[in-house]
């Protein structure tokens, strides 16, 4: 077993491209070049760069690679590689992070342990935001989920990275180090099985994952939930021998804002088989990642901590397995939230809303003034908008606004889906005040409609990452397994401040 990622010693430098003394310079190069940025350094090889791109050979489309045949003369560095960017208009956040990625990815291929970043495309960014960007994504690509491999595993890791650009890029640097370590260690939890972390194991893993200073954590057990009335929690619970728990994280700085509380709730089912409702055996597999949504919290908490932003922010978890044992919750049965509303189970695999429905009453009896949820709920949100796009929902409209323009600033895409009151309907129950499960018709929706009666009143946002979460395929800047969506945006909203 080796670890699971390596974060590089990251620095920036001033020094000229030529005097880099590193094993590998990558130089990103968009497809709308001017000659005159190619000519600095294609004379130095020779003019092998500038008859690549001339033959077609290299075109620079979003990260596509170029690897000239000799290294640049006289220059220190070993090796060079060029990274494309596709058209400069094209380059976003999420574009430069990929194409950060996907050139690391490559050096590690090649066993350069030293290598430098270019700074010499501008793109339409800021230049803090490219060093913070090429810091994450530098760090996202020195990761490989293959742990649990006993043979033919070899991984090598490149130890310095250094961005070569002007002088002050130090703070940048280390906001994108934080940003890329964080999403790395959810990544892991994430792509970790279900018997290596049970809800008591994610527990102990997210308190030590957020030990940072100015977090504290408090982990409550059945026996407290029991007084706190969480029936929907305890109820899902029921079907596993193992015993569930409720993770609160505190950041409270004392140069934030005293009126404002950001309630980040992240759900944690460790393994979901679908309980008695049991879901089809062909790729229940997948279920262990189900707690993706509370490694994002955990993970945007500890990067908010790190980069000690002026916010009050809280991050809660509530965890279980949601198994088919011989005391599980059965359809039918009628399970009480310590809201005090009562849910007919007709359904025991909707059970994320059920842990949720009481994980946001708490949140707001804690003081949350505005409420952001993050959950792997329903397949219905990958048959609308796939793997590409999480579902965002919420209210009241500003709110909503504010978080998909952290998302857009961050790079990750999301897509509004509304909470029309004529979808309430679907939600009745007989003997209940209401149902879990409303039937096929608008899914997501009304999983969203479910969570919303126990979102209170204040500023609430629910963001449906079922498709996001986990990348079937690899690719050059991710590998296959757990992404980390949406720890950036939830970064970036506390970034912003929150409204008043
Ligand atoms: N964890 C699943 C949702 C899910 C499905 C995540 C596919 C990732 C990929 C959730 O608990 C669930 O089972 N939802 C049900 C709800 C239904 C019974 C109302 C679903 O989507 O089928
Ligand atoms: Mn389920
Ligand atoms: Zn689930």
């Amino acid at each position: 077993m080796h670890a699971p990622y390596e974060v590089p010693r990251l620095s920036v430098s001033d020094v000229a491209l030529a005097d880099a003394d590193v094993d590998l310079i990558i130089i990103p190069v968009a497809q709308d070049h001017t000659a005159s940025a190619v000519g600095a350094y294609d004379d130095a090889l020779g003019g092998d760069l500038g008859s690549a791109l001339e033959r077609g050979e290299f075109r620079a489309t979003a990260c596509e690679m170029y690897v000239p045949r000799h290294p640049a003369r006289n220059w220190r560095a070993a090796r060079v590689v060029f990274i494309g960017g596709g058209p400069r208009a094209d380059i976003d956040a999420e574009a430069f992070r990929r194409m950060a990625a996907t050139a690391a990815h490559a050096a590690r291929l090649q066993h350069r342990s030293r290598v430098a970043w270019a700074d010499v495309e501008p793109g339409t960014l800021s230049t803090g935001a490219r060093i913070e960007l090429i810091a994450e994504g530098l760090t996202l690509a020195n990761f490989d989920n293959g742990v649990h491999k006993s043979r033919d595993n070899r991984q090598f890791f490149f130890k310095e990275a250094t961005v070569l650009t002007g002088p002050d890029g130090t703070a940048a640097v280390a906001v994108g180090r934080a940003m890329g370590e964080s999403i790395n260690a959810a990544r892991v939890l994430i792509n970790e099985p279900g018997n290596y972390l049970t809800p008591r194991i994610l527990a102990d893993k997210a308190v030590a994952l957020a030990a940072v200073p100015g977090i504290t954590a408090e982990v409550l057990d059945e026996r407290k939930l029991e007084e706190l009335g969480m029936g929907m929690l305890l109820g899902v619970a029921r079907g596993s021998i193992e015993p569930p728990r409720l993770l609160v994280l505190r950041y409270e700085p004392a140069d934030a804002p005293k009126g404002t509380l950001l309630g980040l709730v992240g759900k944690g089912v460790t393994f979901d088989s679908g309980g008695l409702s049991l879901k089809p055996a062909d790729g229940m597999e997948r279920m262990k990642d189900d707690m993706a949504g509370g490694a994002t919290v955990v993970a945007a908490l500890r990067s908010i901590a790190l980069q000690k932003l002026p916010v009050r922010a809280m991050a809660i978890v509530p965890m279980t397995e949601n198994m088919p044992g011989g005391r599980a919750v059965k359809p039918g049965d009628i399970l009480r939230g310590a809201a005090g509303l009562t849910v007919e189970v007709n359904n025991t695999d909707a059970e994320g809303r059920l842990i949720l429905g009481d994980a946001l009453w708490y949140a707001r009896q804690l003081g949350a003034t505005h409420v952001i949820d993050v959950a792997t709920l329903t397949g219905a949100v990958v048959v609308a908008l796939g793997k590409i796009t999480t579902g965002l929902y919420g209210t009241p409209q500003p709110w909503v606004d504010h978080v998909a323009a952290a998302a857009a600033r961050a790079g990750e895409k999301v897509w509004q889906l509304p909470l029309f009151e004529e979808y309430r309907e679907q939600l009745k129950s007989e003997i209940a005040d209401m149902v879990n499960s409303p039937g096929r018709p608008a899914g997501s929706i009304t999983a969203a409609m479910f969570l919303k009666e126990f979102a209170g009143a204040g500023p609430w946002a629910h963001l449906d990452i079922a498709g996001t979460a986990w990348a079937e395929d690899s690719k050059p800047w991710q590998p296959k397994g757990a992404t980390g969506a949406m720890i950036r945006t939830l970064v970036d909203v506390a970034r912003g401040g929150l409204p008043g």
